[in-house]
């Protein structure tokens, strides 16, 4: 949990729907909401960007119809500009894309905006925060990967959380109001070191969607034990 003001503010946590029962996806998404869940992550693959397929909008409009939470969308595509307009037309409240998928970051940043939607901006666990740093005052949400992009399910990369650091130091020092979202292997015990370096919204898929009881893993994922 993070300290603020003297206040303790929770951190948010974002389920990632890649690892719920497809076969029951409408269920799943309202046991998901009962059970406390801040905002859904939808993981968007392409098969080019990452080497791995998913799902794309009509599942994304599938899931708009089940559920009041936000969408949190995550692509992880080759020419995200292309598609902004299909996903905000299929409910997605928040669309974060890789600054490794474009040459133009900025102006992605501008044309996610115009859609009215919140920006974001994710970076593999190998980039930088240094690529990120001069654009970061426009962005809503920077997602730090913490398990490289394409796959459930994969472990926690320990490595990453300096770069957490850094980016919540610069943050704060700037007065900056962008939250930091961790994706990837997160799980009670990372949550602990995540929420430590500063991250503010935790997406978790395993930890979360293969328990039998939502409510709780998302509860132990929260208080990061
Ligand atoms: C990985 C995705 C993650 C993934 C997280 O490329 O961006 O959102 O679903 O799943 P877990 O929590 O199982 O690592
Ligand atoms: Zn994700």
């Amino acid at each position: 949990m993070i300290e603020s003001n003297k206040e303790k503010v929770l951190v948010k946590i974002a389920p990632s729907v890649l690892s719920a029962d497809f076969r029951n996806l409408e269920q799943e998404m309202k046991k998901i909401e009962e059970a406390g869940a801040d905002l859904l992550h939808l993981d968007v693959m392409d098969g080019h960007f990452v080497p791995n397929i998913t799902f794309g909008p009509m599942i994304v409009k599938a899931i708009n119809g089940c559920t009041d939470l936000i969408l949190d969308v995550h692509l992880m595509i080759e020419k995200p500009q292309d598609y902004l307009e299909t996903f905000v037309r299929s409910g997605a409240d928040w669309i974060t894309f890789h600054w490794e998928s474009t040459q133009n970051p900025r102006e992605l940043v501008s044309q996610i905006k115009s859609l009215k939607v919140k920006a974001g901006c994710s970076i593999k666990p190998q980039t930088p925060f240094e690529q990120v740093k001069e654009m970061i005052g426009d962005l809503d949400l920077l997602l730090l990967m913490t398990v490289n992009p394409g796959f459930g399910a994969q472990k926690f990369m320990l490595e990453v959380l300096p770069k957490i650091r850094e980016a919540k130091k610069f943050i704060q020092e700037n007065r900056l109001t962008t939250a930091i979202q961790a994706d990837g292997g997160i799980d009670p015990q990372t949550s602990k070191l995540v929420q430590e370096a500063g991250a503010d919204i935790l997406v978790a898929g395993e930890a979360i969607f293969k328990k039998e009881n939502y409510k709780e893993a998302i509860r132990l994922i929260r208080e990061g034990r």
